[in-house]
């Protein structure tokens, strides 16, 4: 059990050694790694697929939360399930049948999430809360890491944490809030006060390794820094 959920992102860490870096957030507790797939056409820049996903699950025990920037979404899913994936989630404008998406996630055996870009509207949630296990809101435009968090993004939380709460005192299940992009020791207090219980952290967590390539100091200023709030199963 944890104060909050810390899902670092792959995307900062050294491509080259990527068993090693998977294990080195894990020993530094690490709750999931954060494997973001980028198709040079939803986003533009070009990542990682399910051979790589497939290549590092068995370095770690962690859940591994995919984050699509895909399009088109369906095809990818049922190989990512294969690959190891726990948690696959998307963007509502890469999928011409949203609805459809989230049950194909969780019929492959994984949590579903819903992605929501600056700009894009919570009305998404309206009528999918049932099929959700996840709410990631982007605090940058996805694309790139290192970029600056997006202070909007509070209210935004807010928001959601209003609606998840909602539905979890009208059905008892519990939905989680990611935020990704920009979070940093300096803001990941005022994030986690506006609701969020998950953060994926990119550049703050493999910009910063210790002297022997581990990340347990970062880590642990996270947590420290993201103050004290109710404590939550992992996965
Ligand atoms: C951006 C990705 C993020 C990114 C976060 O498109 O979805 O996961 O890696 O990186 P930082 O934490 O450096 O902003
Ligand atoms: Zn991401």
């Amino acid at each position: 059990m944890s104060a909050i959920r810390i899902a670092p992102s792959i995307l900062s860490a050294d491509f080259a050694r990527l068993g090693e870096e998977v294990r080195a957030i894990e020993a530094a507790g690490a709750d999931l790694v954060h494997f973001d797939v980028m198709d040079n056409h939803h986003v533009p820049n070009l990542t990682v697929g399910p051979l790589v996903c497939e290549a590092i699950r068995p370095h770690v025990k962690i859940g591994i939360d995919v984050h699509l920037m895909v399009e088109p979404v369906d095809a990818l899913v049922p190989l990512f399930a294969k690959a190891g994936a726990n948690l696959i989630s998307f963007h509502p404008e890469a999928s011409r049948h949203v609805d459809r998406t989230l049950q194909l996630i969780r019929d492959h055996g994984c949590k579903a999430g819903l992605v929501f870009n600056p700009a894009t509207p919570l009305a998404w949630l309206d009528h999918v809360m049932d099929k959700l296990d996840l709410v990631l809101l982007m605090s940058v435009n996805p694309g790139y890491g290192g970029q600056a968090f997006i202070p909007s993004t509070l209210g935004k939380l807010r928001a959601a944490r209003e609606r998840i709460d909602a539905h979890m005192a009208a059905t008892g299940r519990e939905i989680w809030l990611e935020v990704d992009g920009g979070v940093k020791l300096d803001n990941v207090a005022e994030i986690v006060r506006a609701g969020a219980d998950t953060l994926v952290a990119g550049s703050a967590v493999f910009g910063a390794p210790d002297n022997d390539g581990g990340y347990r100091t970062v880590m642990r200023q996270l947590r420290q820094a993201a103050g004290p709030s109710p404590a939550m199963p992992r996965l």
